[in-house]
């Protein structure tokens, strides 16, 4: 079968970039982006491609070139599902807030809608793609929810896991590690695997594309969100072993780094991970391990998540304690707001845990993020439900430059690490602080012997 008409549900930062390389990859196929979210949808739409909704490096140039010729975003999603032969699934997934497997399984209820929305439209045989990161065994649920709704029409369900990275999703996706395609081992699933092959393969080699059974598919990603964030959580415990020792962690993951067994990737310590996926993926992990009674797995695993709730804690921690264990009435200044550089989602971000603990400590916070706004930087704290909204639009304020921002501020901590707050003029933010002037690097990007020299009392994460 020759893939010419694809659908994706849901234009968030999953369905969005990847839609718009594919789009751009394949001229010969039109890509049609559904949302039921219309002010996204007009975003995505907006004639200035700079107003698109996600932030990415090099996605607007895509974007302006493709829309139009053969990618589109709409929010009629019952049409494009009846026009296209392959339609994904890139909705959101989160952990779910209430019911059974509360704070820990996913709710699929979005998955749901999308499956029977799917079976009630088709009326011809479909392909049904998983993006979205999903518990194993999904693909079963779905595929029974086609099966018994729909009309009698014929539908393959193939589970392909996205692997980028925001911040870098279009790198990632124009030149992936791998593409992993899971479908039925039956002729008719092959021929499903194929047709997808042959779109990826459009720009990646063949041998990068990688096809397996569904529920190996769906297992690799949780499997291999949990290895990273794994990696993440062993540095960082060893930054506060560092800390007591005299040992350095950036050192340390350095020396170890250049094993190639270990491999210098995801070893630098911070303030904790943030994002949508690792904290849900493992959570969801550690559910589906204890769901089959498998304990030591989900503890195991569970572990990952213990600490970096400890890291992001002892951060806020380390900044009361410094600040000679009061930060009441003081300003501190938080330089970055969304879970890592260039990147304009806040979704877990250290940073919103590390200011609610310092809003209990009735501290002022001042932010200044590069692409994250006032009103977002507010419903992420309200979002926690610590206090209400009120207080906390009167305890903190957002500032469009970082130098307004740090204008008086008892510390400065660092909470992204935007490349731009190492080009600053630190003598400038140090002299209009108050002294003694501190700064908390949360992601070890300063320097700390120049910091020191200016003036400032400097404090990184494992040295
Ligand atoms: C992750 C996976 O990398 C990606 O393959 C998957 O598809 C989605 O989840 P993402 O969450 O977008 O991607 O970003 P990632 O670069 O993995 O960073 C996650 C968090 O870990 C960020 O808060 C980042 O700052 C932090 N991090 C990363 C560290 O603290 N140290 C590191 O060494 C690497
Ligand atoms: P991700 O990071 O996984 O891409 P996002 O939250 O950024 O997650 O995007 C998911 C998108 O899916 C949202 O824009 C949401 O409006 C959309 N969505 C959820 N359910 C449906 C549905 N049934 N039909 C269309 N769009 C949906």
């Amino acid at each position: 079968m020759k893939i010419t008409k694809i659908c994706c549900i849901g234009a968030g930062y999953v369905g969005g970039p990847t839609m718009a390389v594919i789009a751009q990859k394949c001229p010969h196929i039109q890509v049609t982006v559904v949302d039921l979210n219309v002010d996204r949808i007009n975003a995505w739409n907006d004639p200035n491609t700079d107003n698109i909704p996600i932030y990415e490096p090099g996605l607007s140039e895509i974007v302006a070139a493709a829309r139009g010729r053969n990618l589109f975003f709409s929010t009629n999603v019952e049409k494009a599902i009846d026009e296209a032969q392959v339609i994904f699934i890139s909705v959101n997934t989160p952990t779910k807030t209430y019911g059974k497997g509360k704070g820990m399984a996913a709710d699929l209820k979005y998955i749901e809608l999308c499956a029977r929305q799917i079976a009630k439209i088709a009326k011809e045989n479909k392909i049904v793609v998983e993006k979205s990161t999903l518990p194993v065994r999904t693909a079963e649920a779905i595929k029974s929810i086609l099966d018994n709704t729909g009309n009698g029409v014929q539908f393959q369900i193939l589970s392909n896991p996205e692997f980028l990275a925001e911040g870098t999703a279009v790198t990632d996706l124009l030149d992936p590690d791998r593409i992993l395609i899971g479908g039925d081992t039956t002729p008719e699933g092959e021929k499903a695997i194929n047709a997808l092959v042959e779109v990826y393969s459009s720009w990646v080699e063949k041998d990068k594309i990688l096809t397996t059974n569904v529920w190996s598919s769906e297992l690799s990603k949780l499997t291999a969100n949990a290895f990273l964030a794994q990696r993440i959580s062993s540095i960082n415990a060893m930054s506060e072993l560092c800390e007591k020792t005299g040992a350095d962690v950036n050192e340390v993951a350095r020396a170890i780094g250049m094993d190639s067994r270990i491999g210098s990737k995801f070893l630098k310590s911070s303030v904790g991970f943030g994002g949508s996926c690792f904290q849900k993926d493992i959570l969801n992990l550690v559910y589906i391990a204890k769901s089959y009674g498998l304990s030591e797995v989900a503890d195991y695993w569970e572990q990952v998540i213990i600490m970096n709730d400890h890291q992001k804690r002892r951060f806020s921690n380390k900044i009361v304690q410094t600040l000679y264990n009061t930060v009441a009435d003081k300003k501190i200044t938080f330089l970055g707001w969304a879970f890592k550089k260039d990147t304009n989602d806040t979704r877990e971000s250290a940073a919103i845990y590390v200011a609610d603990d310092l809003i209990n400590e009735q501290a002022k916070i001042s932010v200044y993020d590069p692409k994250v706004s006032r009103s977002k930087i507010l419903s992420d704290l309200d979002y926690l439900a610590t206090r209400s909204s009120t207080e906390n639009e009167n305890l903190v304020q957002a500032f469009d430059d970082a130098y307004a921002a740090c204008n008086n501020a008892h510390a400065v901590a660092i909470l992204t690490e935007w490349d731009e707050f190492k080009t600053y003029d630190w003598k400038k933010i140090y002299d209009s602080m108050q002294k003694p002037a501190f700064v908390f690097d949360g992601r070890n990007i300063l320097n700390k012997k120049e910091m020191e020299a200016i003036g400032f009392v400097y404090q990184g994460i494992g040295s």
